[in-house]
């Protein structure tokens, strides 16, 4: 049986959809029914409404070392996807606590009830000039997960640059798509390696049969921040976004936000990392470097950004 941490998110429920159409037994971990529901619809936006009830759901706290071994029981595979992605500042703490405490715990108890583990990371964790405070974390749970193999425990670490996928429209990354959408003229300079959540699936379950290779970036295609806006917008047929929006006006208009939140008026939606990353030129190894994705098809990237666009816009029903 596989356990899957972090099952309500967007790429947790892509694994639980996955592994139950592979027959696999799955028990999946939640903390709100609400989440739980989200889920559901997901699976049966994806025609598989009656694998959802092959799903076995417990609600457990990951910090809680016991209850963690209770849902280990009958456990070979742990799945954790379980993270807190954010880039605000307020949100340090919490950061910590998720990504590295949650991890550190887990890793402690398979170390007492052995399981192998699959660590989803992030290419944040590879940051290495002015790091986000997300990226440090998740670099913080690889330790976690690099100090149990030492240990004797058996697990990979896979890395995915940003994620794309449908239907989890709200998930940080995905907000990209309702910038591309709102933003007529503008984007960002910046750079980064993207792969589709079916692909990080797909990779991953791959390498766990692997003893050779331990960690792996995952990322199918690098575009700049405009590239994305672009394909986005081309693929609804809006005009290009022709200027790139200077990081230091984004500065500005991030102290500005941060003053008319002192004020009280609205939610901080810009932060010092997250302008970083817009305008971060990075690059990765991308999933053709590695021998062991060769049989795994390599998809058109633009024309599946094109694609979630059309869904997006059908979706949110945001029409210009
Ligand atoms: N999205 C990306 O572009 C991206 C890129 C690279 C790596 N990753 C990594 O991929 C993994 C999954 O990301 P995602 O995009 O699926 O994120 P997501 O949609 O935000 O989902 C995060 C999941 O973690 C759970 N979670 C958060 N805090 C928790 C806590 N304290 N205790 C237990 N569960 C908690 C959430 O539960 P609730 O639903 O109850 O909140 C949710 O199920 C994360 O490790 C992330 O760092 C994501």
């Amino acid at each position: 049986m596989i356990l899957v941490t972090g099952a309500t998110g967007m790429l947790g429920a892509h694994f639980l959809l996955e592994l139950t159409r592979k027959q696999q037994s799955v028990r999946a971990i939640y903390r709100s029914e609400t989440k739980r529901d989200l889920v559901a619809s997901f699976f049966a936006y994806h025609h598989a409404k009656d694998l959802f009830s092959n799903v076995e759901w417990i609600s457990i706290a990951l910090d809680h070392p016991q209850e963690v071994e209770e849902a280990l029981e009958g456990i070979e595979l742990v799945i954790h996807c379980a993270a807190l992605i954010s880039f605000d500042a307020k949100d340090e703490k919490k950061l910590f606590d998720t990504n590295v405490s949650l991890t550190r715990c887990l890793v402690d108890t398979l170390l007492v009830k052995p399981a192998r583990l699959l660590y989803v990371s992030s290419v944040a964790a590879l940051e290495t000039e002015d790091p986000s405070y997300y990226g440090q974390t998740k670099y913080l749970g690889e330790l976690e997960v690099f100090r149990g193999i030492q240990e004797g425990l058996e697990a990979h670490i896979v890395r995915p640059g940003v994620i794309l996928s449908d239907f989890f429209w709200k998930s940080p990354s995905l907000s990209l798509f309702k910038l591309a959408f709102r933003l007529k003229h503008l984007c960002f300079e910046g750079e980064t390696g993207f792969i589709a959540a079916d692909d990080v699936v797909q990779c991953s379950l791959k390498l766990i049969d692997q003893k050779e290779v331990n960690d792996v970036t995952l990322v199918s295609h690098h575009m700049s921040y405009c590239e994305l806006i672009n394909t986005i917008r081309e693929g609804v047929g809006k005009p290009l976004a022709t200027k790139a929006f200077s990081k230091d006006k984004l500065l500005f208009l991030m102290r500005l936000t941060q003053f008319i939140k002192r004020l009280g008026f609205r939610r901080l939606v810009l932060s010092r990392g997250l302008i970083e990353t817009l305008y971060t030129k990075t690059r990765y190894d991308s999933l053709d470097t590695y021998e062991v994705f060769s049989s795994i098809p390599q998809r058109d990237f633009k024309q599946f950004v094109k694609e979630l666009a059309v869904t997006y816009k059908r979706e949110k029903g945001i029409l210009y």
